[in-house]
């Protein structure tokens, strides 16, 4: 069960990051540890892999699993926004290559009874890292209206937002809404039944909007790609797992912007520098998983993988 969730694009991904096998790796999700696993498993004896996670739960299970790794390994319950000081406390100046593998493990999804489902009924918390204070029942029961609308559209681009929060209003006067179910029923009685949508449940938007929030998700993935450029030797390659496209937008949107990286200070009218390229783009459409994969693992359907060399 701990093993339950199934690695996407595996092969695509060793393949894209490593690009020198004696190296230093750095695996920001470590998530179960199947990623990490192959990783592990290609580099050499002389190469290092450092992994994080910022849910405690992750990091008990990948010890177990990457055990045989023992020297080539370091793992630490931590947030990716926390490499740079990580990799500092290591002595490490520089790394080979950086992976993020985003968004939530079949793990914790189905097994961790944190409420990131909606077909079951569990509290809603939607904490990764449970240190955390602010939990998805805070949110939705003390948020104003305007907040959490403002939440539901633009973290799930769920246009029947207004709805669905008039209808968590009304409720939550009532009494305060707790667990996963009642808000995946409450979002079912919001949208009209004509408008549910037919492939997926009509809670999907409302939930991924409310995990977003909850895990600053798109803030931490700002601040991380941000700081990338620093931590990357020469030829180092970074690869990026997303699963919706408010990610992948940024991914590619910094990639394409670290490739014709400008130095001129903001306030010039006129770009005076020529361009300098900060990476490379390894791949300019995003790899996407074969059908043969997305029958195997449902999961890897929404995946796009990107990769950008440091030059
Ligand atoms: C999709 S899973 C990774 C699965 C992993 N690649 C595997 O093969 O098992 C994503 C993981 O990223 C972790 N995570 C998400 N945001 C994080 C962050 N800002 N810092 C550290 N870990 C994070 C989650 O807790 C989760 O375990």
């Amino acid at each position: 069960m701990e093993y339950s969730h199934q690695p996407v694009l595996l092969e695509e991904v060793t393949e894209l990051l490593i690009g020198k096998p004696d190296g230093i790796y750095v695996d920001g999700t470590v998530g179960n540890g199947g990623h990490s696993q192959a990783i592990g498993e290609k580099i050499t004896s002389e190469g290092r892999l450092i992994c994080l996670d910022m849910d405690s739960e992750a990091v008990r299970i990948s010890k177990e699993r990457l055990s045989s790794l023992s020297k080539k390994l370091s793992l630490f319950k931590a947030n990716y926004v926390e490499l740079a000081e990580i990799l500092k406390r290591l002595g490490i100046e520089k790394v080979d290559g950086i992976f993020l593998d985003l968004g939530l493990s079949s793990y914790q999804l189905e097994h961790s009874g944190r409420g990131f489902s909606f077909s079951r009924d569990e509290p809603l918390d939607m904490r990764m890292d449970s240190d955390n204070k602010l939990t998805a029942h805070e949110v939705i029961n003390t948020f104003s209206s305007d907040h959490l609308e403002r939440i539901l559209r633009e973290y799930g681009e769920e246009k029947w937002a207004k709805r669905i929060v008039k209808t968590v209003e009304e409720e939550r006067k009532r009494k305060p809404i707790k667990s996963s179910l009642e808000l995946a029923n409450l979002v079912i009685k919001a949208i009209p039944v004509s408008h549910h949508p037919k492939a997926k449940h009509p809670a999907t938007r409302t939930f991924q909007a409310l995990r977003i929030a909850v895990n600053k998700e798109l803030e931490n993935l700002k601040t991380f790609l941000d700081m990338v450029p620093f931590l990357m030797n020469k030829g180092g390659r970074i690869a990026v797992l997303s699963y919706h496209s408010l990610e992948d937008r940024m991914i590619k949107q910094t990639m394409l912007d670290w490739e014709k990286q400008c130095t001129c200070p903001p306030d010039l009218p006129k770009c005076a520098c020529g361009k300098v390229s900060l990476f490379k783009r390894l791949n300019k459409r995003g790899i996407r998983p074969k059908t043969q994969e997305i029958h195997m693992n449902p999961r890897a359907r929404s995946a796009t993988l990107r990769g950008a060399e440091r030059v």
